[in-house]
Order: C-alpha cells, then sequence, then structure tokens
C-alpha cells in the first residue's frame, strides 16, 4: 500500500523495511540559510519550511548523513538514489555520498537547466542550474535508457499503435517474387538523453503550481522514476514536500513512500493525491499527521494555526482588509455570520487575550468571533459572558480538545 508519512524522516525511515525501495529521490533543505515561506494566493496559508544551519556546513553534512544511511538500509541492492541540492552544498554532499554508496556506485551529476531568465549578478556569472546526483546501491542496479523525442517531420505517418503502445506506420514492401506486403516501420529513436537536462520551472499561473516553496516540476522526476524504476517498483521521497515525485509516480504505476515533517505538506499532498483521483485510504494511507493535544502544542505556530484554520473549515485571514490581529474568518457563506477568529497555541487564556480580541474584530467590524486555545482561565470566561449578555459581542471559546474530537458546533 502507498504511505504518505508526516514526521522526521530519521525516525520513520527506521519503520520501513530494509531493502524494500528500488528508487529513491529527495530534494532536501539546500543549505541555503534562508527561511522558505510561501502565502499562498487567496487561500493565504503560510507553507514554509527552514533552511538555517547556525553550526555551518559541518552541521548540515552531520544532519544528512544520518538521513541519508538510513535510506541506504532501505533501498534494494538494485536500486538508485538521486539528490538534488545545488551550489550551496554539492561538492560536500558528493563526499558524503561517496563514503556511504562508495565511490565505484556514482553513475551521474545531472544538471538541471531550469530555463528561468537570469539574473545579473555583479559578482560572477548568473546561475541558472540545480544539480542531481544519481548513485547506485550496487552494480547490478534498474537502468532504462532514456531518448529524446525524435523530431521526423513525417511523425504523423506513424499513425498505429503497437501492443506495447509505440506508434508505427504500415509500409508497402514488395517481397523478391515480387508479390506486396505490408510490414511495421517504427519511427528511429532521438538521441540518447545525456546529463545536462533542459525542463523549464512551471510559470507562476502554471495550474502545477500548488504554492508550495520551491516545488518542482513534474517532468522533472517523470524523467527521473521512468530511467531508474519499472512498473510496481516503489519510489522513495523521504522530504516530499507538496508531492511531486509522489504524484509523478502515481501517473506512471508505481508504489510510493512519501515523508514530510509537514502537517501542511502532508495536507497538501492529499488534495493533490485526490485531484488525480487518488484516495486515502483505498489507495494509500497516511500515518503521523497530528492526533492529540500533545502532537498540536508541539507543532511550529503556523503549522498549528493551519491545522486551526482548516478544522474549523474556516479562511486565513492574512490578506483580507482590516483583519490586523485576527487568524481567520468565515464568511457569511460558510457560516451564518461573518465571524473573525484568533488562534492561539497556549493554555489558560487570560482577560487580555479577549479584550485584544474585542478590539480587533470591531476594527474589522465583526459582530461575532471565535478564539480557538488549549484551555481558558476564569477571567476570560466571564469577560465573554458579560459582552454576551451586555449585546456588545458574542464570542466563542473553544478548546482544541473539543476541536480534535469533532464536539464544537458553530
Ligand atoms: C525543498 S522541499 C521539497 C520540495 C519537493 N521536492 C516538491 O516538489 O514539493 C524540502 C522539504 O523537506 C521537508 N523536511 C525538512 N526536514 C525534514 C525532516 N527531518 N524529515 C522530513 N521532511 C523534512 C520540509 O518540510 C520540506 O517540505
Amino acid at each position: 500500500m502507498n504511505k504518505l508519512i508526516c514526521g522526521d524522516n530519521l525516525e520513520e525511515l527506521k519503520k520501513i523495511e530494509k531493502e524494500s525501495v528500488d528508487l529513491i529521490y529527495i530534494d532536501p533543505p539546500f543549505f541555503s540559510n534562508k527561511q522558505y515561506e510561501v502565502v499562498w494566493r487567496d487561500e493565504a496559508e503560510i507553507r514554509s519550511f527552514e533552511d538555517r544551519w547556525e553550526g555551518g556546513i559541518e552541521h548540515y553534512i552531520g544532519w544528512m548523513k544520518p538521513r541519508v544511511e538510513a535510506m541506504y538500509e532501505v533501498l534494494k541492492p538494485t536500486g538508485s538514489f538521486y539528490l538534488h541540492c545545488n551550489w550551496y552544498a554539492n561538492a560536500h554532499l558528493r563526499i558524503m555520498l561517496d563514503e556511504i554508496f562508495g565511490e565505484s556506485n556514482f553513475q551521474n551529476e545531472i544538471i538541471w537547466d531550469y530555463g528561468a531568465r537570469a539574473t545579473v549578478r555583479k559578482s560572477g556569472f548568473p546561475r541558472k542550474h540545480d544539480t542531481i546526483l544519481f548513485y547506485a546501491k550496487s552494480k547490478n542496479y534498474t537502468f532504462n535508457l532514456l531518448y529524446k523525442p525524435y523530431k521526423d517531420p513525417l511523425m504523423e505517418r506513424y499513425n498505429k499503435i503497437d501492443s506495447k503502445g509505440k506508434r508505427y506506420a504500415l509500409i508497402k514492401r514488395k517481397r523478391t517474387d515480387g508479390t506486396i506486403y505490408y510490414g511495421k516501420c517504427y519511427p528511429k529513436e532521438g538521441a540518447p538523453e545525456t546529463d545536462v537536462w533542459n525542463i523549464s520551472l512551471m510559470a507562476s499561473t502554471s495550474r502545477e503550481r500548488l504554492g508550495y516553496p520551491t516545488q518542482k516540476p513534474e517532468a522533472l522526476l517523470e524523467k527521473i522514476i521512468k530511467a531508474s524504476s519499472n512498473r510496481n517498483d516503489t519510489v522513495l521521497d523521504a522530504f516530499c514536500g507538496c508531492g511531486t515525485a509522489l504524484a509523478a509516480a502515481q501517473k506512471l504505476g508505481r508504489q510510493w513512500i512519501g515523508i514530510d515533517i509537514s502537517p501542511t505538506a502532508i495536507k497538501l499532498i492529499e488534495r493533490r493525491l485526490n485531484q488525480l483521483g487518488t484516495k486515502k485510504d483505498t489507495d494509500y494511507i497516511v500515518a503521523g499527521t497530528p492526533t492529540t493535544v500533545k502532537d498540536l502544542l508541539k507543532l511550529k505556530p503556523f503549522e498549528f494555526q493551519n491545522w486551526v484554520i482548516d478544522a474549523l473549515g474556516a479562511k486565513h485571514s492574512r490578506k483580507k482588509i482590516g483583519d490586523m490581529g485576527l487568524d481567520g474568518h468565515f464568511d457569511k457563506d460558510i457560516f451564518h455570520k461573518d465571524a473573525g477568529i484568533q488562534v492561539k497555541q497556549s493554555e489558560d487564556i487570560g482577560r487580555n487575550v479577549i479584550d485584544n480580541f474585542k478590539s480587533a474584530l470591531e476594527r474589522a467590524k465583526y459582530k461575532e468571533g471565535i478564539v480557538v486555545a488549549f484551555s481558558f482561565g476564569k477571567g476570560a470566561c466571564e469577560e465573554v459572558a458579560r459582552l454576551k449578555n451586555s449585546g456588545e459581542i458574542d464570542i466563542k471559546l473553544i478548546t482544541v480538545e473539543d476541536l480534535l474530537h469533532k464536539k464544537v458546533k458553530l
């Protein structure tokens, strides 16, 4: 069964059967020392991951190495491994991979020219490619030669399809005795694919874009999966982001396992797979997403906020004018009235939170509001009751526990 796992891959990889995976692709943080964050269009949800390393390159490689070693363990002897990186750390990663896989199992340094318009750099040439390091686990590994599409000006004459799905033409031929027959004629393959790949990044308006930071094009993953796996083989992406490798594997008839530490990324993948007609619990299982109050307390603030807004079925508020100080809102179409939402990842919420929230609601002209937190103090409860009785404003207090167990009636 295909698996979508939310968690730290170091822990999750230990739970996967040894030597059970045919192909691993990873696109980990690159050692860019940036925090990647996208606030996506009207949904206004934050999608983010951290790529900052206080201890420098040694710290980064020290973090990567045990993870890649765990991946090596789950890879079959016939398997292949692709690591996506760029100039920030590729030299260090290559040495690390030589140690894990053995220098002689290095296959290619693939240059992915992403075709973006070069930005001028005064200090050097503009940067225009990523690097993908390709290793095999042994000499006996799966590899399918790929060819560039053959540009035959008469391609339309190959208008028949054989049992393997290949195009051919029926051509009239003469036997030596003069009789006529029709023989199959296949177009010549294009030139073999090299280690330099020109695949454009998705345009900002492309439907493929899901608003996940550093999302890769499916065409790139399709190439890797076609070259290094066969139908029904298992593909693993242990830093799967919004699930590009999983979507490509699904479309190409491979089994897959995806791991990501971000619950927001996992939700996005579920939606992506759903659009492909791939259904949770029937076609794949999800593990590791937060299911207890303790899990929710540990989430990063943006992840917690995404979880609450999603559980309420509400909208994020960052983009709405006047919503400053509010985290989310309901519109009349989903709730009976417009209402503002405040999310607090803390316990024993005090009266001051209600006072500030009341001002924020008034600024945004909401007559109702909802505060979600782990627990509420006496002062907060009393003030909410007073505001309601005096007819000033209607604020509901919702605990995370009730939201988690779907006990909330709005
Ligand atoms: C560069 S992004 C991957 C993008 C992906 N290739 C795509 O096309 O969407 C890196 C991902 O690694 C995840 N990540 C970072 N540390 C992780 C860890 N320890 N375990 C699992 N995932 C992790 C981040 O949440 C982020 O989604």
